[in-house]
């Protein structure tokens, strides 16, 4: 894969407009402000890539890339309190129409901020990917702001906290030093031998 082959393709807000999968794909999964868009401009070394916010809720839409024959899916957060409950029912009608659909969907990247323990939106959504037998990858987001105790005592909870957890893959990712790039890239290159 080369990384600056990237685009952006499009936006959609609602399920019905997602255009037909015709194309292996790659998802990003999590709660808002987890880190998602970083993480996708950080594995495309571009900054404004796909829009990062301090502020929950920045990506309302499912907003889709591609490189390479590969299309890659940046969903949006979920279990970010403070949004009507219009907005929350169009995200919910959004992510679960996404997954209803017959899509191509070779792995989701799971992202659960590392600093704390997963919350009961991300045991819902990793029971669900598990349920739904999605593959999926634990990426462990913000790995930078932990020290080397603080790290390994979340590695350790997460064996207790994640269901099934010695079958889930962990990766710690930095979007900050880059920590965790090379393995996502490893497991995308697996992807583009299939
Ligand atoms: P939504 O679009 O709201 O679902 O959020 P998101 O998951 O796309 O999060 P986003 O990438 O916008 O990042 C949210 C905030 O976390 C921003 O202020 C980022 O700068 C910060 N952030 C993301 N990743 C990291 C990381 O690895 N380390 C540090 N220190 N901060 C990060
Ligand atoms: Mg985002």
């Amino acid at each position: 894969m080369n990384y600056h082959n990237v685009q952006f393709e499009a936006s959609y807000g609602t399920s019905s407009q997602l255009p037909p999968s015709d194309l292996p794909e790659i998802a990003f999964a999590g709660r808002s402000n987890v880190g998602k868009s970083s993480m996708i401009n950080k594995l495309f070394n571009r900054k404004g890539l796909a829009r990062v916010s301090a502020v929950p809720g920045k990506t309302a839409t499912i907003n889709f890339f591609h490189a390479d024959g590969i299309r890659f899916a940046d969903l949006p957060g979920y279990g970010y309190a403070k949004v009507s409950k219009g907005e929350k029912r169009r995200w919910a009608e959004l992510i679960e129409g996404y997954f209803a659909q017959d899509r191509d969907l070779r792995v989701v990247f799971q992202l659960i901020d590392m600093r704390h323990p997963p919350t009961a939106d991300d045991l819902t959504m990793i029971d669900f990917l598990i349920d739904r037998e999605l593959p999926f990858v634990a990426v462990l987001t913000k790995a930078d702001k932990l020290s080397k105790k603080q790290r390994e005592e979340r590695l350790a909870a997460l064996e207790r906290e994640l269901p099934c957890a010695d079958q889930i893959i962990k990766i710690p990712f930095s979007a900050e030093t880059g920590e965790g790039v090379d393995a996502v890239k490893a497991i995308v290159a697996e992807i583009e031998r299939d």
